[in-house]
């Protein structure tokens, strides 16, 4: 039985309206997880038009299978991560003789149903093990980085990943804790973190949950990668929907088509342009963010950013 609370998608009036161009066209949602993105542009798809389903998660993969088995043939779904997303969804996109995506969303981060799933250990709120890979099947768990790291390196992945100050005291009472035998799942983690008595705990956790989360998951490096094969794999007049929850993920999403929008690489000095480039995508709006009436009903969405981008040329 489709299970209707297992993730609440964020702007979802907003994602159709930004990706759909062609209703005929071949679709991508790279992060499908619960399916509820890919069942409303589902919705708003012609016959002939197409999705197809990505995750590195096979769990979201049949979560979104099940609720998506009504659409039948318009769907298809694909494991796979951001990093090989141009080699695996190009045949796919061809099989439909397109040429190009018309569309590519991505809803950044995790689902609320990895979040809740306590032995997928993304959770401070539960007990589970420490280990946080969206796919199991490959990379370590968080457990054995935390067994393996250098309290310098874990003081810079908390800094950098989490945007945590108080990333020294955390990182040392980390590996305190570690080097006592004392740390193999969530809850010594959180013990770990609170024994460093944070003013606002809950905000501390969640950045240091999120630090190891963007580790074990190469998070922000799959993201580059994801944008480089989008800009490949879209079709001429095709868009870019990306949704990102935290600062680091919309910088990467900015800088990286921020050039490809300005087109000219001329130094500032020159009085005109002589390169000759063009741009190669535009900005159909500023980041657009949620309604006070979504965030109420959705907390998830107090820090959606969400980027529309269309193919020039
Ligand atoms: C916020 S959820 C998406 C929820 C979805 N839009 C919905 O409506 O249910 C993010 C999903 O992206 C997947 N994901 C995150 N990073 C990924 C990556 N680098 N490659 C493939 N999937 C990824 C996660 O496994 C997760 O299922």
């Amino acid at each position: 039985m489709d299970d209707p609370t297992f993730h609440v998608p964020v702007m979802v009036d907003e994602v159709t309206s930004g990706l759909i161009n062609d209703p005929e066209g071949v679709y991508v949602d790279v992060t499908i997880g619960g399916g509820g993105h890919g069942e409303a542009v589902l919705r708003a798809l012609g016959e002939s038009g197409h999705l197809i389903a990505c995750d590195r998660d096979p769990a979201a993969l049949n979560e979104a299978g099940r609720r998506l088995r009504p659409f039948g043939g318009q769907v298809s779904f694909l494991q796979c991560a951001f990093s090989s997303l141009a080699q695996s969804v190009a045949p796919h996109v061809r099989r439909h003789e397109a040429a190009g995506a018309a569309g590519i969303l991505a809803d950044l981060g995790v689902s609320s149903h990895q979040i809740d799933e306590a032995s997928r250990g993304f959770s401070y709120h539960q007990d589970g093990p420490l280990d946080m890979r969206m796919d199991r099947s490959t990379g370590v768990p968080a457990v054995d980085l935390l067994q393996q790291i250098e309290q310098a390196a874990l003081v810079k992945l908390i800094r950098d990943y989490g945007e945590e100050r108080r990333a020294k005291q955390i990182a040392g009472a980390i590996c305190r804790r570690r080097d006592e035998g004392l740390l193999s799942s969530t809850s010594d983690l959180r013990e770990a973190v609170a024994s460093t008595k944070p003013r606002m705990l809950n905000k501390s956790l969640a950045r240091v949950f999120q630090a190891l989360r963007i580790a074990i998951n190469g998070e922000l490096d799959e993201l580059s990668q994801f944008v480089d094969s989008s800009a490949e794999l879209l079709a001429l007049g095709g868009r870019l929907v990306v949704i990102a929850y935290h600062s680091l993920e919309d910088r990467i999403v900015k800088t990286q088509m921020a050039p490809l929008v300005k087109g000219c690489v001329c130094p500032p000095r020159l009085p005109a342009c002589v390169c000759g480039h063009e741009p190669t995508f535009k900005a159909r709006s500023k980041a657009l963010t949620a309604t006070k009436a979504e965030i109420e009903a959705n907390p998830r969405a107090r820090s959606a950013k969400l980027r529309i981008y269309e193919k020039l040329i």
